[in-house]
């Protein structure tokens, strides 16, 4: 029988092979990604008042977001430091760091649940689409509220509810047909929080909690081309797909084109609109 630490390293040890696949993925759509999403960033980093100097942490950056745009802002006298389970993420951050010559960032491979900063290293922390993905991320808040500052801010953005567009039911439902098999348990949930991050937050210590809505959309020249994009970003996607033979996968990306077409806009383009939460608090 495994233990329960058996079962969450398991558990972690899953969530990065799964992240660890689609990193090339992120690379390649990154401009597609990013031009719906660094209005993100940037609201992140002016919801935690962020000045040239300052110490902050990035949880979960994947490819560099938003350790990359924070970076710019505490200039060359501040420091970031950038984390991620996923070391082919960060191996591309570290190669987009570099090639936009910021030399104030340090990238180390870790899970978020076991990051273990003393006490008041930072004078902001940052997790854009990553905390509640985490199982544990109740005790996640109370750790980074302990490791700011006084008065430092920890800045966040989750999914909304209605966010939820059909479109992740449908990848799981064509699953099931063209795999004759009920599909694996999807991990990270694609999901938004069961309660609201302003209560989980002020629960862990946060004062000031603020929250505001803001709509990220991708665009993408064709239904085809949004296919391609999930499964090449999606872990979920990937997970399905991982041990299907390449006409099973073909024939499952055939399927989902007929399937989304339906949202596609009159010109063939395809829009997608979601809207994500974000949210800041005060130590
Ligand atoms: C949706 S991506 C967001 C990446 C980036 N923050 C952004 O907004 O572009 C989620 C990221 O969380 C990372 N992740 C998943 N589980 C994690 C964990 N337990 N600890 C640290 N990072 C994790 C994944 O590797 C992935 O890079």
């Amino acid at each position: 029988m495994k233990t329960g630490s058996t079962d969450a390293k398991h558990d972690v040890e899953r969530q990065r092979q799964q992240w660890d696949r689609v990193a090339a993925g992120w690379e390649k759509w990154w401009r597609t990604i990013e031009d719906g999403a660094q209005h993100v960033n940037d609201r992140l980093i002016d919801l935690a008042d962020v000045a040239p100097g300052k110490r902050v942490l990035d949880i979960a950056t994947g490819i560099g977001e938003p350790a990359l745009s924070v970076a710019r802002r505490v200039g060359p006298a501040g420091r970031v430091v950038a984390t991620d389970i996923s070391k082919q993420m960060l191996d591309i951050a570290r190669i987009r760091a570099s090639t936009s010559g910021l030399t104030n960032i340090a990238f180390i491979e870790a899970d978020a649940e076991r990051l273990d900063f003393p006490d008041h290293s930072f004078d902001a922390i940052f997790c854009r689409w990553g905390i509640t993905s985490l199982p544990d991320h109740p005790n996640l808040l109370v750790k980074i509220e302990r490791m700011l500052t006084p008065n430092g801010s920890f800045a966040t953005s989750v999914w909304d509810e209605a966010s939820r567009l059909p479109l992740t039911s449908i990848t799981i439902t064509v699953a099931q047909e063209v795999f004759h098999s009920a599909p694996p348990r999807p991990e990270p949930p694609p999901e938004a929080p069961q309660d609201p991050l302003e209560g989980v937050m002020a629960r862990a210590g946060f004062t000031d909690v603020r929250t505001e809505k803001l709509t990220v959309a991708l665009e993408f020249a064709s239904t085809e081309a949004f296919t391609q994009y999930l499964v090449d970003v999606s872990p979920v996607v990937a997970a399905l797909l991982s041990d299907q033979s390449p006409m099973r996968q073909a024939e499952y990306q055939h399927r989902l084109v007929q399937e989304f077409r339906r949202y596609a806009a009159t010109d063939g383009s395809f829009r997608i609109r979601n809207v994500c939460i974000c949210a800041v608090g005060r130590k």
